[in-house]
């Protein structure tokens, strides 16, 4: 008891030292060339700060597309979506301070000098204001934020949700994790983590849906086999186009494989977008000899300009259950 007194002083006390230095982490206007940056944010908030730098949203100015297509910066009307000031304000402005952090955590998280995220603080102190009402959160209305830039996708997600229930952007988007909301890397730090309690929030790291979890991807079927000839059939039963959008060009495709082993049999691209709801049929030659086996069909999204692919779902069928 005593002991946690004592580190509850010396931390109050380091805090007051230290809070001069502090108030630079809202204080912070559009305008400024100078704010603290993305990484000073994860000094503390070391989780987030990995998972947000493996994403587009850090890359959003930085990349080669993105210099080139927007004329080498000279393109103002791009600039509010790809590094933008803060998106919970009316006013679209671009910033002027770390243009090269893209979509960087002030953008989504500071709004009228007050950092807003899921919780109120439940922490014994933090370095800077936290909102108590706020819409930057993985439930109710934060689809909102996503929605400033990624407006068509916004806009289906939307006009789907009349229909029937589903999660928010970042509620399919992010996994789960459980954590609190920062990690101790020195004697100070780890001192204010100690009294931090812990929550089940989303991770940063938006690449990958957590279809899992939410069990909501993109549907394949193995509709039935005609001698070689296998027909399926791809549901869209995302809240939004697959693949979705509105820039670059990208493509889906599926790798055929038999399971458990490495070499490709077939690739089929597939040429068309699906809207939410519809379905597309194929068919895959497949001789008699390879029908025993288990098959496995992985679907793919590659981004035709960078060349960069990623899975999005993979699915195994038996095919002799299938036949009978
Ligand atoms: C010196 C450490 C430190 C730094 C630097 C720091 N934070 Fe924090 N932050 C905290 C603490 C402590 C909390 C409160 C945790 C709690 O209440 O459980 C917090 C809370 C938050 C929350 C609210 C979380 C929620 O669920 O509501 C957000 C958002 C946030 N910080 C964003 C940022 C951003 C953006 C920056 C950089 C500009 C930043 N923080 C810099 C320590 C820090
Ligand atoms: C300020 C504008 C802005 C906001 C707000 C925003 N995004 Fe993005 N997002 C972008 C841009 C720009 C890109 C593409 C960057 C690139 O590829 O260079 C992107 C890319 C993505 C991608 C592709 C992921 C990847 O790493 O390939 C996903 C998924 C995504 N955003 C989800 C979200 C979600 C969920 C939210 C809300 C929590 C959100 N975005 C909020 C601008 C924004
Ligand atoms: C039901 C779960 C679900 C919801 C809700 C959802 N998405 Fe997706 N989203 C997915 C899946 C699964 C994919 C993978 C398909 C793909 O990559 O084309 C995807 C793909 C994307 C991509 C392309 C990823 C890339 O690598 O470029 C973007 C951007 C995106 N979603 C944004 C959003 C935004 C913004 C919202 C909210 C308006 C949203 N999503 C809501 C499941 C969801
Ligand atoms: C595209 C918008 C966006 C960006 C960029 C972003 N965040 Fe977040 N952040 C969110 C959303 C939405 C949530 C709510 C997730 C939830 O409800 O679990 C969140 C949650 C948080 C939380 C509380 C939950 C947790 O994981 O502990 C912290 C702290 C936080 N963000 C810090 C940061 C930091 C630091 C950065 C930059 C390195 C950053 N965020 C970048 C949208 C963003
Ligand atoms: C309304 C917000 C918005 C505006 C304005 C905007 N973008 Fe984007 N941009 C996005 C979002 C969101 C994504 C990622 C998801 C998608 O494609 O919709 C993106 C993705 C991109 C990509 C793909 C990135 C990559 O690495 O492949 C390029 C290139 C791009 N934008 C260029 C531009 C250019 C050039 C302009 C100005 C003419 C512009 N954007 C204006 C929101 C915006």
């Amino acid at each position: 008891m005593r002991f946690s007194l004592l580190l509850y002083s010396i931390t109050a006390l380091a805090l007051i030292l230290s809070s001069c230095t502090f108030d630079q982490l809202t204080d912070i206007h559009t305008e400024d060339t100078t704010a603290p940056s993305a990484e000073k944010c994860g000094s503390c908030h070391v989780e987030q700060y990995a998972e947000w730098k493996e994403t587009a949203h850090a890359k959003a100015y930085i990349s080669e597309e993105f210099k080139s297509q927007s004329d080498d910066y000279q393109d103002e009307e791009c600039l509010f979506c790809h590094i933008p000031g803060e998106v919970l304000s009316v006013e679209r402005k671009a910033r002027n301070y770390n243009r090269h952090e893209g979509v960087t955590c002030v953008s989504c998280h500071l709004y009228e000098q007050t950092m807003h995220g899921p919780h109120s603080s439940g922490a014994l102190f933090s370095p800077h204001s936290i909102a108590k009402n706020s819409k930057v959160d993985s439930r109710l209305e934060s689809s909102h934020i996503c929605g400033a830039c990624h407006e068509e996708t916004y806009e289906q997600w939307d006009e789907q949700r009349k229909t029937r229930e589903y999660p928010t952007c970042h509620g399919c988007h992010g996994a789960t994790v459980k954590r609190p909301h920062t990690k101790g890397t020195n004697f100070f730090s780890k001192m204010l983590v100690w009294f931090e309690p812990e929550h089940t929030v989303r991770s940063h790291y938006l690449i990958l849906p957590n279809q899992k979890e939410t069990g909501l991807g993109p549907e394949l079927c193995l509709d039935r086999i005609e001698g070689e000839i296998l027909h399926f059939s791809l549901l869209n039963s995302l809240p939004h186009d697959l693949p979705t959008g509105s820039f670059a060009e990208k493509e889906l495709f599926f790798q055929f494989k038999k399971k458990e082993d490495d070499a490709s049999l077939h690739k089929i691209v597939m040429n068309k977008l699906l809207a939410p709801g519809e379905r597309h049929t194929f068919t895959l030659p497949l001789p008699q000899k390879e029908q025993n086996e288990t098959l496995q069909v992985d679907l793919f999204r590659e981004d035709l300009s960078t060349g960069k692919i990623h899975l999005i779902r993979s699915y195994t069928f038996s095919l002799n259950s299938t036949r009978q």
